[in-house]
């Protein structure tokens, strides 16, 4: 039996600890939230990703009657603006979440599904993604998607 162990390095900063950069992209990803549509869940999310050339692009969870058809705040945002800049790669990604009249104190963090949406476009052009999930009590920083997705897929998987 062989044993290995895979690590993720994650940074809290405090907001006064944050570049003028990064404090942006989670001002925006905090104003996102209050253009949720969320009426079944009241949890409202708000995703800012910050592309190549410096344009922000922003994305709310958009909920349905019939349920699974809502969309997470982040792939509302990456769809978006793929579509609509699809030559800028996606430097960083941040993410709030909004309920019950404030922002959620801890960190929250993307479903699988955003995970896996976010890999691929890191994997499109080559260019990690910083990703900074806000709390109250701090904002929480990987590098990469890899650190929130061990044992990739990806369309290097469908060649083996
Ligand atoms: N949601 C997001 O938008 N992003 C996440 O990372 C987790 C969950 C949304 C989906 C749904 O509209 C609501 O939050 C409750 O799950």
């Amino acid at each position: 039996m062989k044993k290995y162990e895979i690590k993720s390095e994650v940074c809290v900063y405090q907001d006064d600890e944050l570049s003028q950069e990064d404090r942006e992209l989670v001002e925006a990803a905090k104003q996102a939230t209050q253009q949720s549509y969320s009426p079944y869940s009241k949890f409202r999310v708000g995703a800012a990703l910050r592309l190549a050339d410096g344009t922000i692009a922003t994305g709310s969870n958009q909920e349905n009657a019939s349920y699974p058809l809502g969309l997470c705040a982040e792939r509302t945002a990456i769809f978006h603006a793929q579509h609509m800049h699809p030559e800028q790669p996606i430097q960083a990604i941040a993410i709030a979440a909004w309920a019950n009249g404030h922002f959620y104190p801890e960190p929250i963090s993307p479903c699988g599904a955003c995970r896996q949406v976010m890999l691929e476009v890191e994997d499109r052009y080559k260019h990690p993604i910083r990703v900074l999930l806000y709390g109250m009590s701090g904002t929480h920083v990987v590098e990469t998607v890899k650190d929130l997705l061990p044992f990739q897929f990806i369309s290097e998987s469908l060649k083996k």
